[in-house]
C-alpha cells in the first residue's frame, strides 16, 4: 500500500509538471501553420544528403521584396532533413506584443520559435530558447537569416 504521503507527493508532483508545462506554453505561441501547403520554398540551404528549405506565404515574400518589414500573422518554416529524409520542421511566428511574454534578455523582436515533428505536432518545447540565442544575432534583419533569399526570390 502506498503511504498517504507518497501519494500527495506524487499529486504535487504531477500539478507541478503540469504547472510548467502550462507555462511554457503561454510563452510560446508559434503554432504549425495550417496552410504550409500554399507555402512556396524560397530558400534552398540543403548540403549534401542534410541541410534546410524555407517556406513562407507568397504575400510575405511579396512584403519582402517590396522591402516591407513582415508583420504580425507572419509565419516562416524551416524543413530540416538528415541523410535524404525529413525529419521535422522549425517554425517562427510573429504576434501583436508577444515579445513581452519572453524575459528581455531572450526576446527576438515579437518573434516565438518552436520546433514541430514531421506531422505537425509541437516536439522539444525547451529547444526554443537555443532558436532565440542563435537567431538573437540577426537583430538587424528582423531576427531572420534568410531575409536576403526572400528578396531575391524569383518565382
Ligand atoms: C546555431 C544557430 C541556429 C539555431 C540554434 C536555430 N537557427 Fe533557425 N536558422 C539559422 C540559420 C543559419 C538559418 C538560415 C537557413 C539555414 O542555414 O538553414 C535559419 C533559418 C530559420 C528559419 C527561416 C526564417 C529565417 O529566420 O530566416 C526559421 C523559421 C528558423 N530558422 C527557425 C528556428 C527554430 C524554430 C529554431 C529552434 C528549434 C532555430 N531556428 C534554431 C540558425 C539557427
Amino acid at each position: 500500500m502506498p503511504s498517504f504521503r507518497s501519494v500527495l507527493l506524487a499529486l504535487l508532483g504531477a500539478a507541478l509538471l503540469l504547472a510548467s508545462g502550462l507555462a511554457s506554453a503561454a510563452a510560446n505561441r508559434a503554432t504549425f501553420p495550417k496552410d504550409f501547403k500554399q507555402m512556396v520554398m524560397y530558400g534552398d540551404y540543403r548540403r549534401g544528403s542534410g541541410g534546410e528549405l524555407a517556406y513562407a506565404l507568397r504575400e510575405t515574400i511579396d512584403i519582402a521584396k517590396a522591402g516591407q518589414p513582415l508583420p504580425p500573422g507572419t509565419r516562416l518554416v524551416l524543413e530540416i532533413y538528415d541523410a535524404g529524409a525529413l525529419t521535422g520542421y522549425f517554425v517562427m511566428e510573429k504576434g501583436v506584443d508577444w515579445g513581452l511574454e519572453v524575459e528581455e534578455e531572450k526576446r527576438t523582436g515579437d518573434w516565438h520559435f518552436q520546433q514541430f515533428d514531421t506531422n505537425g505536432q509541437v516536439n522539444r518545447t525547451s529547444i526554443a530558447e537555443r532558436c532565440e540565442a542563435c537567431h538573437q544575432g540577426q537583430e538587424s534583419n528582423d531576427f531572420m537569416f534568410t531575409r536576403d533569399r526572400m528578396e531575391a526570390y524569383l518565382p
